[in-house]
């Protein structure tokens, strides 16, 4: 098994360490090779996501990714920024189903800003559409942009576009995920206002009548986005695009009380995968040491289960992280009163601790 490492920039180098650890913790038989993505690889080869580094992300059975993105490369023309080696590894490697878990660890309810009942045992999957949608639209590559700015223009645009074959694709995985679930999918769309999301619900709907035991709503996104906040845990499987995902996963991955907690995992149709933080790469804590390297510890355990088959080693790292927080270790951002705080590394030390001690006691 073959795993690329791509720790990027910021916080990135940080959390992915630990991640690394936890995974050496396990004793089994990885391959693992470091490459450079995002700003760090721009410095080195003027591009963010250089051939080297796609051609080993290909050659993988999953890539671990960290964050990509600093405020300083805001000047850059478009394709040269950071972010575009995260949406050119999941376009190249063909990674449409993007898994974003928000599941609300018991000892963090009061992390949340939301009240503790709203959120209380909250467990949600929102599965987002990564390679389609206005992210993927016409004009890409064909922008006279200056400097990533468009000085003295009179328009910009982007199209919003799926095919039918996409929409079907992502449809099927939200309704197998939901199988595994409580057989309950929302789908979110703005078919009020848009065609594209128009046809998004149309053929959402054709594909749930292969699924008869699960029930499908829809709703639209607005509305999602408000209900998201009232009643979290009235959603369960929520499948969107790509625009309405990136924005949603955000605010439900709140909902849990950090950011810094969610995994999450980006799969094509051979169940290779790109497993990285839903956070990004926070320039403002860099290199202090203070992340929290727990949403990357958890996105080796989803790349476990999903891409590696080792699903028990997943078990392993997901317990090894709800002893941890049982036993009050915090950093910064899930930090309350009465915790104590820590550091990426010492939280990465923890997680190793009780993996190792679980190896031991059987
Ligand atoms: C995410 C991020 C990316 C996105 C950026 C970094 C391109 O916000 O993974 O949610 O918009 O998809
Ligand atoms: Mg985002």
């Amino acid at each position: 098994m073959k795993i690329a490492v791509l720790p990027g920039d910021g916080i990135g180098t940080e959390i992915v360490a630990e991640a690394i650890r936890v995974l050496d913790a396990l004793d089994l038989q990885f391959e693992m090779e470091t490459a450079l993505v995002g700003g760090a690889a721009y410095e080195a080869h003027g591009h963010p996501l250089p051939e080297a580094t796609l051609k080993l992300a290909k050659e993988s059975d999953a890539v671990l990714f960290g964050a990509v993105g600093d405020w300083k490369y805001d000047k850059l023309d478009r394709p040269l920024r950071p972010e575009q080696a995260i949406l050119g590894l999941r376009k190249n490697l063909g990674l449409f189903a993007n898994f974003r878990p928000a599941i609300c660890y018991e000892q963090l309810v009061g992390a949340s800003s939301l009240k503790p009942e709203l959120i209380s045992g909250l467990d949600i999957l929102i599965i987002r559409e990564l390679t389609g949608d206005i992210y993927f639209g016409q004009p890409r590559g064909r922008r006279t942009a200056v400097d990533g700015h468009f000085p003295g223009a009179e328009e910009a645009f982007d199209t919003m576009r799926y095919s039918r074959p996409e929409v079907e694709r992502i449809a099927h995985v939200a309704f197998q995920a939901a199988r595994k679930r409580s057989k309950r999918v929302t789908s979110v769309d703005k078919a009020n206002v848009l065609e594209t999301f128009q046809f998004w619900k149309d053929i959402v709907t054709e594909v749930g009548k292969e699924y008869p035991d699960v029930e499908l709503d829809h709703m639209y996104v607005d509305n999602a986005a408000m209900q998201l906040v009232k009643a979290p845990k009235k959603f369960d499987v929520v499948v969107t695009g790509n625009m309405f995902g990136d924005i949603l996963s955000d605010e439900a991955a709140m909902l849990t009380g950090s950011i810094g907690m969610l995994p999450s995992a980006s799969l094509n149709s051979s169940n290779q995968g790109l497993y990285e933080p839903s956070h990004g790469s926070a320039p403002d804590i860099a290199g202090q040491g203070v992340a929290n390297p727990l949403a990357t510890i958890l996105s080796a355990a989803m790349m476990l289960r999903f891409s590696l088959n080792q699903p028990e080693a997943a078990d392993r790292i997901e317990s090894a992280v709800k002893s941890v927080l049982a036993s009050g270790l915090r950093t910064g951002d899930i930090w309350s009163e009465g915790t104590k705080r820590v550091g990426t590394r010492e939280m990465g030390d923890a997680v190793v601790a009780a993996i190792t001690k679980k190896t031991i006691t059987g």
